[in-house]
This record gives C-alpha cells, sequence and structure tokens, in this order.
C-alpha cells in the first residue's frame, strides 16, 4: 500500500468511529441537581406560593448569625408594590406607627443615613425593603445542608 493511500484509509476510519460514537457521546446522561438534563434548554423554575398569613398572625422567625437581615414570617402578596412614593412596609414597621401597629419596628441601622446622620423615618438607601427581607416558601434543600448558626438573636413575641 502506498503512504498517502493509507492515510486516507486511517482519516476514513477515524471518521467513521467518531460518526458512531458522538452521538453516544451527546446522549450524556448526566442530570442537573434539580434532575433536568444537562443539554437542555434552562426550564424556568416552577412558581411557589409564599408562607405566612396577615400579619400579626404569627412568630418571628429566630436568625442564624446577628447582622442578617430578619426573614419575613407573613404574606407579602396583598401589598401594594414599593414605588418611589408608596411603602406599605412602612405602614406597620415605621418609627412613627409601629407601637400603634404592634408591629417590629424597622432596625435602629435604617434610621441612620450614609454620614451617620440621625434620620427620623428609614434612610433611602434601605427604601426597597425586600433588597434584603424576603418573604419564604417551602422549598426542599436541593442539597442536605447542617448548617446551623451560632447565634440565634432572642425574638420578641409580640403581642396577640
Ligand atoms: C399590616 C402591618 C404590616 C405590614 C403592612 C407589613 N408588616 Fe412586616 N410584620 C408585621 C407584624 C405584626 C410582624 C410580626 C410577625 C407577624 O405577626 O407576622 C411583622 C414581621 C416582619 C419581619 C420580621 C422581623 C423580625 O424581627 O423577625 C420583617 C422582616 C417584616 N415584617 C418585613 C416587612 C416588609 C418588608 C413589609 C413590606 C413588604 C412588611 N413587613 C409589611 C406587620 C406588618
Ligand atoms: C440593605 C439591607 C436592608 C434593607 C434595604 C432593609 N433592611 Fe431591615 N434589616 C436589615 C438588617 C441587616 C437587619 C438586622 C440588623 C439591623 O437592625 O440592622 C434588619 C432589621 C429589620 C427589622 C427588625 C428590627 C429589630 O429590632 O430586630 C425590621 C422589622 C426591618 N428590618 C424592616 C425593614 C423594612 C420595613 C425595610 C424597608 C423600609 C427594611 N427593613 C429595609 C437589612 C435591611
Amino acid at each position: 500500500m502506498n503512504k498517502p493511500l493509507k492515510m486516507t484509509l486511517i482519516t476514513v476510519l477515524a471518521a467513521t468511529a467518531w460518526a458512531l460514537l458522538a452521538p453516544a457521546l451527546a446522549a450524556d446522561p448526566t442530570k442537573s441537581m434539580r434532575g433536568a438534563d444537562v443539554n437542555a434548554a434552562d426550564a424556568v423554575a416552577e412558581t411557589k406560593a409564599y408562607l405566612g398569613k396577615r400579619p400579626g398572625t404569627q412568630p418571628l422567625v429566630a436568625r442564624t448569625f446577628s447582622t442578617q437581615p430578619p426573614v419575613i414570617p407573613h404574606a407579602v402578596e396583598n401589598f401594594d408594590e414599593i414605588t418611589l412614593e408608596e411603602n406599605q412596609c412602612l405602614s406597620c414597621h415605621g418609627p412613627d406607627v409601629y407601637k400603634k401597629k404592634n408591629s417590629p419596628m424597622i432596625g435602629k441601622s435604617h434610621l441612620i443615613d450614609r454620614d451617620g446622620k440621625k434620620l427620623k423615618t428609614a434612610s433611602a438607601s434601605r427604601h426597597d425593603c425586600l433588597q434584603c427581607h424576603v418573604a419564604q416558601v417551602d422549598a426542599p434543600l436541593l442539597v442536605e445542608n447542617a448548617f446551623k448558626g451560632d447565634i440565634v438573636v432572642p425574638t420578641k413575641k409580640m403581642k396577640k
């Protein structure tokens, strides 16, 4: 067999082998943690309903570290969206109304502006409450997790 012919034969054999093997490789059965095929386009996650009822009817959720923004134990879906002018969260949690509404007051840190000046109401940088405070859903853990916070901030018991 002359040399160029031998090379052509090897190339043809390699191409045939690849043609047979490639589909098998493409059908890699590896699954993502959510159970989807890794080659499939990302699916939109299932929408879960937030937990919690009307504010004033449930206990606070214990915090796991001292600077954790406490999570929201109550429903939030019935409230108006936070806009530039409106913030319904402050109609219960604001320093001027919280006592009357029997609600926890916004964090003291929220009453200080960037220059350290004390304010009478929430600093503008705290206006978007849901940026830090999150409502809860009952979602199973993707990965077993043994995390235990070492600081549990005592939660105030709200009057009924
Ligand atoms: C109608 C009054 C009311 C409104 C409006 C309201 N809350 Fe609350 N919130 C409460 C009360 C009362 C509690 C105490 C727990 C309970 O009973 O649900 C609470 C608890 C919380 C807590 C837990 C505090 C802690 O120390 O653990 C957070 C955080 C919170 N609310 C954030 C929000 C945010 C953000 C909004 C706006 C999207 C909001 N709340 C709107 C009354 C209200
Ligand atoms: C930049 C993040 C951030 C934003 C925005 C924010 N918070 Fe907080 N919030 C925190 C953190 C962190 C804490 C806990 C430590 C502290 O008080 O600073 C807290 C504490 C609280 C508490 C519990 C206070 C207590 O005495 O234990 C309430 C209630 C609360 N925030 C409500 C609100 C509301 C209502 C808004 C919107 C007006 C808001 N927060 C905006 C981070 C934030």
